[in-house]
């Protein structure tokens, strides 16, 4: 495993855990994946040396929050757990409240990364921040990260906090290489850490989906998913097996280890089944060269997905026979 050394936290796995899944409806696992894989995915993940587990208040509204917090056991005090304030009316004195379910669902007294969700459109930073930097100066947080923020509000965030916002969570993957442009210079820069979700384009990037094999539940809804899109992607998930077939890996662990070529990047992809970790966690030692490096993100930069507007069109279209 790698580590990246981020203020606050210690050291953190550059390859962590994704846990939207856990308990989700959207993702369609059902309740024996929360009973049983969700629970072992986290267990391999201990021992292969992930210390960096994502969550959030919202997902499957807290189940995520139980079932890692119960699989992580006595060690759930001693990794980076990282939880999510969904930022609606996030007043210092709501912003505490939602905490404290968080830290009682995670059974932990003290959460280490503490993440704004996303920016809110209306309620400034100042008053967002205000919260979080009470929980920090409590020592119930050990550091503040927002998420969803462009470089601009990050830096407003950083303001109102009058330190340091740690890290900053964002769609970052071969299919979506916004945040190479600002994000990743500027964390590089400042010694922060960009946390790429969704760092396989929700299984995209693996590399077995097609429009003869489309993934259900909230991934239906995924414009990357649509034909025109599965289409525009053949390029890059072409580059990807080659890259692959010499590195005797596979596609998705070639789109993580395009992320960990990146300074101050960790990621922190979901997984259905335990094998599937075990490979996401070995990414961490795939080295590219630097042609290999340098091939994928012009790849990825010339990925040009549709809309989703464009996208629901084509699927009316489909269903109509037009
Ligand atoms: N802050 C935010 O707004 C936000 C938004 C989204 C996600 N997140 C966080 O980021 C995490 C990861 O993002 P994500 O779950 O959206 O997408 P992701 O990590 O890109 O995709 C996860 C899915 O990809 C497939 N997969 C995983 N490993 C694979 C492998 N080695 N080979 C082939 N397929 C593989 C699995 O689905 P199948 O096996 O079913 O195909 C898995 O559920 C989430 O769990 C959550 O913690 C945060």
């Amino acid at each position: 495993m790698r580590f990246l050394e981020v203020d606050g936290l210690g050291q953190v796995s550059r390859v962590g855990l994704g846990t939207w899944q856990f308990g989700s409806r959207e993702w369609g696992y059902g309740s024996d994946y929360a009973e049983g894989p969700a629970g072992d995915i986290v267990r391999r993940a201990r021992e292969l040396g992930v210390t960096l587990f994502d969550t959030a208040e919202v997902y499957g509204l807290g189940r995520s929050e139980r079932i890692l917090g119960e699989a992580l056991g006595g060690e759930r005090s001693s990794v980076v757990v990282a939880s999510k304030v969904f930022p609606v009316a996030p007043f210092p004195a709501v912003v505490r409240n939602r905490y404290e379910g968080s830290a009682r669902r995670l059974q932990l007294d003290r959460i280490p990364l503490y993440q704004v969700h996303q920016p809110n459109p209306v309620v400034p930073d100042s008053v967002t921040m205000t919260g979080m930097g009470a929980l920090l100066r409590k020592g119930r947080i050990g550091a503040v990260g927002v998420s969803n923020y462009s470089l601009e509000r990050w830096q407003v965030a950083d303001t109102a906090l009058g330190r340091p916002v740690v890290s900053n969570q964002v769609q970052f993957s071969l299919a979506h290489a916004g945040p190479l442009a600002d994000l990743v210079p500027f964390a590089e820069r400042e010694d922060r850490m960009v946390m790429a979700y969704s760092p396989l384009a929700q299984g995209l990037l693996g590399g077995r989906y097609s429009a003869d094999h489309r993934p259900g539940g909230v991934r239906a809804m995924n414009p990357l998913f649509g034909t025109e899109n599965l289409r525009r992607a053949e390029p890059l998930l072409a580059l990807l097996r080659e890259v692959a077939a010499a590195h005797d890996a596979r596609p998705a662990q070639v789109a993580l280890a395009w992320l960990l070529g990146l300074p101050r990047v960790v990621v922190i992809p979901g997984a259905s089944s335990v094998e599937q970790l075990e490979l996401n966690v070995a990414a961490a030692d795939l080295e590219l060269t630097a042609s290999e490096q340098a091939d994928l993100t012009t790849a990825a930069q010339a990925f040009n997905p549709v809309s989703s507007a464009r996208t629901l069109v084509d699927s009316v279209r489909k269903k109509l026979g037009v």
